[in-house]
This record gives structure tokens, sequence and C-alpha cells, in this order.
């Protein structure tokens, strides 16, 4: 499978949020990640609908949306109107909804991925595989950039490639939290292809490292 870097503007400097999201078009990766958190779901609030609808305007990168919001299946069509292409909420906060979520995400266009916490068993995910696009193996505890990856994760990112490829799916599965270019092949080798990088992307300059963690000389 390719593998994607998706770079996390959750660490991005917001001065000059626009002409980095370019430096990240140039530097050959294909989708943008963007954290949305409520407060709520996690401890931190980051940023919303006007900074998504306005960074559209100008991106045509591949838009990818991690919710980290309770309750999403109430924002699904607001995300899809204002741009995103994959739109990815947490199982934990969806309770009793998660079939609808989906549904609804796939309604408004969009593709549809789950995520799971550190602490929520990959068996969770059982009744939706098949159903999603997408799998998100949270590798740190969601809700802020810039911590360390959890050993433990690897385990899972191989347990549920191991569950996908039972079932002849090739559903993506993505990885968010302490990534770098030290240890992504952990990951790849695991059975990720979609790898969020928010420090490694941000920190220093971003070309350099988007080429560092897609292995290629600078
Ligand atoms: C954490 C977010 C991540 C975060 C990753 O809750 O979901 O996307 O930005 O940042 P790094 O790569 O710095 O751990
Ligand atoms: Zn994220």
């Amino acid at each position: 499978m390719e593998m994607i870097i998706s770079p996390s503007i959750l660490a991005a400097d917001f001065n000059i949020l626009g002409e980095q999201i370019q430096e990240v078009k140039r530097s050959g990766a294909k989708y943008l990640h963007i954290d949305v958190m409520d407060g709520m779901f996690v401890p931190s609030i980051s940023f919303g609908m006007p900074v998504i609808s306005s960074i559209r305007k100008q991106s045509d990168l591949f838009f990818d949306v991690h919710l980290m919001i309770v309750e999403p299946l109430r924002y699904v069509e607001e995300f899809a109107r204002i741009g995103a292409d994959l739109i990815t909420f947490h199982l934990e906060a969806a309770e009793g909804q998660v079939e609808e979520t989906i549904n609804r995400i796939h309604q408004a266009g969009c593709k549809a991925g789950i995520s799971i916490k550190p602490a929520t068993p990959v068996e969770a995910l059982l009744p939706w595989l098949g159903k999603v696009d997408l799998i998100l193996i949270m590798t740190v505890e969601p809700g802020f950039g810039g911590q360390k990856y959890i050993p433990a994760s690897t385990e899972k990112i191989r347990e549920t490639r191991r569950l996908l490829t039972e079932r002849g799916l090739s559903t993506d599965i993505e990885v968010d939290g302490g990534i770098t270019a030290d240890h992504i092949s952990l990951v790849t080798e695991a059975g990720a292809n979609v790898i969020v990088a928010g420090s490694a992307v941000f920190r220093g300059s971003i070309t350099e490292n988007v080429h560092r963690l897609l292995g290629q000389r600078q």
C-alpha cells in the first residue's frame, strides 16, 4: 500500500498557516490532518469551521478531518459542506450512533473514518470493519500534540491489519500521535499506511521533514 503522510496543522504556526499549508503541498504530502477538539471529548479546544472553510479556499490537499468531539453526528453535514474529504470520528464519542454517523458521512459525499483511543481494544471495531474507509488508531492519548508514541499501539495496528486482511479488506489504517522519522517504519511494517505527523513536520523545515518521513533524500 502506498504510504501517505498527513501533516497535522495543530503543530503549525497559525500566524502563517496559509504559507505553511502551501509548503506542505510542495513537499509531497498528500493529506492535511485537521484536528477539531471541543474541550469535552478531550480537554483542549483547537479550531473549527471558520478555519477549515478559509484554508479550503487556498488548498486542494485532501482534507483529513479528525473530530475529537462528543456526538459527532451533529456536525457531519457542516464539515462536509466546508470541504472535508475524510471525516473521522471517535467510536467512544458516538455511542449508539456509530452506524448512523458512518451513513451520514457517506451520504454527505465524504470518506468515513472511525478512531479508537489507546485504552479502547481493537475488538470494539469489529462491527464496523467493512463499513468504514479508514481506521485511525490513536498512538497517544488524544488532546495534545507533541506527546510520546505509546509502544503498545504497535500491536493494535498489527491486530487491526490482521482482522482486515482475514476479511479480505484493504481499508486504510491511520496512526496519529508521536510519530517521528526514527520509528515510522515500525508503524508501517505493522500495517499502517496513513501517517499523521504534527511536530515531526512543523518543527524545523517542513519540506525536509516530509521528505525524511517519506524516506527520501533531501
Ligand atoms: C492529538 C492529535 C494529533 C496531533 C499529533 O490529539 O490528534 O493529530 O496533532 O501531533 P504529534 O505528531 O506532534 O504527536
Ligand atoms: Zn489527529
